[in-house]
């Protein structure tokens, strides 16, 4: 268990607020575990209507732990982060998230997965998969070209560059922009409004909006496999070395 993660409940909406600052709220294992949980169970609570995720003041989230790619521990089939993904991909509960910094990674592609994203205007987002030589998670190869259509998410996932709010507004991936950091609360008044709506129905319309859930899942697996392999690779290694060395990559070793 860790306090990394904080879960708490006010008024029929589930708040998952992420609390690493020092090292920018990348996400361990034992932080997915409990943001996994918070979300799993959130179908089965009846006191539960609307799960919202969020950060700490300045930073969603820098996305996995570098020193977990590192050891490349993912291989095993039920890890933390694998059921947090199945969690996010397959819940009947609406998920809101309110983005106050920059979101990388699974800070990024986790946002596919929710119904409304609030972002402050500072928020930058940035699936830097290609430069860390990985591939797209979340089912993010699926679910980006579907909302930003197929040019926007080649650049976005072949060029990893980062981006700010508006072009993330204008590429489908957030709702709305916070005018002064004033996100979570957007988020919250939100999720108020959802969780006052009839929760059957509003499972179902959830179910009919995101339909295909099917592919989702499959592109899940495809997606996990190949990352898996990645995560191995010498460019990966040569990567995340890079990051922590505070030095550019050098690819050109590599064929
Ligand atoms: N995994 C592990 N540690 C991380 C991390 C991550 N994803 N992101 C940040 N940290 C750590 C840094 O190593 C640093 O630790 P230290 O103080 O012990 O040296 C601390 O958090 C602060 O990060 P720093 O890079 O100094 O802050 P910054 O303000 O200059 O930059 C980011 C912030 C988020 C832009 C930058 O940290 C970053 O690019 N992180 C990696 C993002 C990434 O590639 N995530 C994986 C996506 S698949």
């Amino acid at each position: 268990m860790t306090d990394l993660v904080k879960v708490q409940l006010e008024d029929g909406v589930r708040v998952v607020t992420i609390n690493r600052p020092e090292k920018k709220n990348a996400l361990t294992q034992d932080m997915y575990a409990v943001m996994a949980d918070a979300v799993a169970t959130a179908d089965d609570d009846p006191a539960v209507r609307v799960v919202v995720i969020t950060g700490s003041e300045d930073i969603f989230t820098s996305g996995n732990d570098l020193n977990d790619f590192l050891k490349a521990s993912m291989d095993d089939a039920e890890t933390p982060v694998w059921r947090f993904l199945k969690a996010i991909s397959s819940t009947a509960t609406p998920l809101v998230a309110a983005v106050n910094g920059a979101g990388i990674g699974i800070g990024t592609t986790m946002l596919l997965h929710c119904d409304f994203v609030y972002a402050c205007e500072e928020a930058r987002f940035h699936m830097p998969f290609i430069n860390l030589a990985l591939v797209p998670e979340a089912a993010s190869s699926l679910l980006l070209p579907r909302c930003a259509g197929y040019r926007k998410a080649a650049e976005m996932l072949m060029l990893g560059e980062p981006f700010g709010a508006s072009e993330a507004v204008a590429a489908g991936i957030v709702t709305a922009v916070a005018p002064n950091k004033s996100q979570l609360e957007m988020a919250m008044d939100t999720a108020r409004k959802l969780a006052a709506k009839p929760p059957s129905a509003m499972r179902q319309t959830k179910a009919l909006l995101r339909g295909e859930s099917q592919s989702v899942k499959e592109r899940l697996e495809i997606e996990g496999g190949e990352f898996k392999i990645c995560l191995t690779s010498p460019e990966a290694k040569e990567a995340m070395t890079a990051f922590f060395e505070r030095r550019p990559p050098d690819f050109s070793k590599f064929n």
